[in-house]
């Protein structure tokens, strides 16, 4: 039994159609059920429910073979895995945004630009590259709040439609990259389990095509 770990939230039903579209069902009330593991219809696959941020921690670890999950929470954990597939849903920006009327290259009089995200490794991989003294302020939701009172200078953060940044006049001043839904693959498990893992990629990539 392969087992896929799944992300709760915004990318649980678009997950659960994919799967389902390549032929693996899971039960009807996995959505609205407060369980955290199912078995497919079939009993080939093991679905767990895990916060969007552990999927790739789950994978490399080995307790799920494989995963579903944002590449920008995949380039954030660092973690070592198998990333075959894009599963094109779920795209968005990873960008640096600050508010309209900002127009020094790190917003502020200060020489180190204070930056609020729920990105640190992301971002500081961002502002070292560029030489920028920057000091990271973790959050780990409403960051675009954080410059409108003074906490940060920019934020790193996703941007799917711009809508929240544009109703709290901010703007993108980069993108650092695009996201988008990944399938993750456990390094050992592909060896292991190579039959199992290809064809499942193999009926994921059909649907995706
Ligand atoms: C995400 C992200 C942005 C927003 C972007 O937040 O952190 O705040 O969505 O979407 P938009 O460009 O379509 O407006 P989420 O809704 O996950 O809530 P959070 O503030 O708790 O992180």
């Amino acid at each position: 039994m392969l087992v896929i770990a799944l992300c709760k939230g915004r990318f649980l039903e678009p997950s659960l159609n994919l799967l389902a579209r390549a032929g693996i069902r899971f039960p009807d009330d996995l959505a609205s059920s407060r369980k955290l593991i199912f078995n497919s219809d079939e009993g080939r696959y093991r679905a767990v429910l895990v916060k969007p941020v552990d999927v790739p921690t789950y994978v490399e670890y080995g307790a799920a073979d494989i995963g579903i999950a944002g590449r920008d929470v995949i380039m954030e954990s660092r973690a070592d895995l198998l990333q075959p597939l894009d599963l094109n849903f779920g795209h968005c920006k990873i960008a640096v945004a600050g508010p309209k009327t900002a127009h020094s290259i790190n917003g502020s009089d200060h020489p180190t630009v204070r930056v609020a995200t729920k990105y640190p490794r992301i971002t500081l991989d961002y502002y070292n590259a560029r030489g920028i003294p920057v000091e990271i302020i973790p959050l780990s939701g409403s960051i675009e709040l954080a410059p409108l009172i003074g906490l940060a200078d920019r934020i790193v953060d996703l941007v799917e439609t711009g809508r929240t940044l544009k109703d709290n006049g901010l703007e993108i001043l980069e993108v650092i990259a695009e996201s988008s839904a990944r399938l993750l693959i456990n390094r050992a498990g592909y060896q292991t389990k190579r039959g199992e893992v290809l064809s499942l990629i193999q009926a994921l990539e059909k649907v995706v095509r």
